[in-house]
């Protein structure tokens, strides 16, 4: 009898568990995607007339290319079906790619698949990989003042670290949790 009470507190025990799992947690092995924000101003307009009828803007963001070789890759990508670009759009449009994800940026990497994480930070450890990895460049007010779903914040954080942040993958998940879990986009928090 005593056993049979303790296994029913065993089961609860674990099913609280389970729905504490923060959402961003329960992750699937597919590598993280970059999400890019469309421009404003004529650009906008190109890309929304002659680029999103076949697939999103999102992957632009892995290349890191010049004026030449963004030209050619446009060219390259599309040789079955080749977009009609008039020539000022297109030069309009290279020079807002090559703005965006020149040659001096770092192209988001194709294949980081968040680890799946089991704990997660408290405040203090967060604070404390923050202070160590995210302070070289800028100070931690565009940290603090953020506000962005946890895969925005995925987006971000591999960005970061393609910039050069060191931080390695199992805390940059847990950071990634953390910043979701306390800087997201729930209205209710
Ligand atoms: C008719 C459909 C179509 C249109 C319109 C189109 N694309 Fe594509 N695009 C594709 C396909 C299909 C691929 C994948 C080709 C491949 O993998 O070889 C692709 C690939 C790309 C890639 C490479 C993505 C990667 O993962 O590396 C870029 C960048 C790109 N397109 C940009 C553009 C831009 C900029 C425009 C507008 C000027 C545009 N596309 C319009 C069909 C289209
Ligand atoms: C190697 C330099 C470098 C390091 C280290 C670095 N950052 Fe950044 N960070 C940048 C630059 C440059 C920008 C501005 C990017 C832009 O405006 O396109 C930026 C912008 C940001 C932004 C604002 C982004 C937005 O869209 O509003 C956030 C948030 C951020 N960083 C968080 C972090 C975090 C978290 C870390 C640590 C994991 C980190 N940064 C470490 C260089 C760095």
């Amino acid at each position: 009898m005593k056993q049979a009470l303790l296994a029913i507190a065993v089961v609860a025990g674990a099913a609280a568990l389970a729905t504490a799992v923060p959402v961003s947690a329960q992750l699937s092995s597919r590598p993280a995607r970059p999400q890019v924000i469309p421009p404003q101003g004529p650009v906008r307009q190109i890309i929304f007339k002659n680029c999103t009828s076949c697939h999103g803007i999102d992957d632009y963001a892995y290349h890191a290319l010049d004026k030449t070789a963004w030209s050619a890759l446009i060219e390259d990508r599309h040789k079955n079906k080749p977009v009609k670009l008039a020539v000022a759009d297109r030069d309009q449009l290279v020079d807002w790619l090559v703005s965006k994800f020149g040659p001096g940026t770092k192209p988001f990497p194709r294949a980081y698949v968040p680890p799946e994480i089991t704990t997660f930070f408290s405040d203090t450890e967060a604070q404390a990989v923050l202070a160590r990895s995210c302070t070289t460049c800028h100070d931690l007010e565009r940290v603090n003042t953020g506000r962005f779903s946890p895969d925005r914040w995925r987006v971000l954080t591999v960005d970061m670290r393609e910039r050069g942040a060191k931080i390695a993958d199992e805390e940059l998940e847990r950071l990634v949790e953390w910043l979701g879990r306390t800087k997201g986009t729930n209205p209710n928090q």
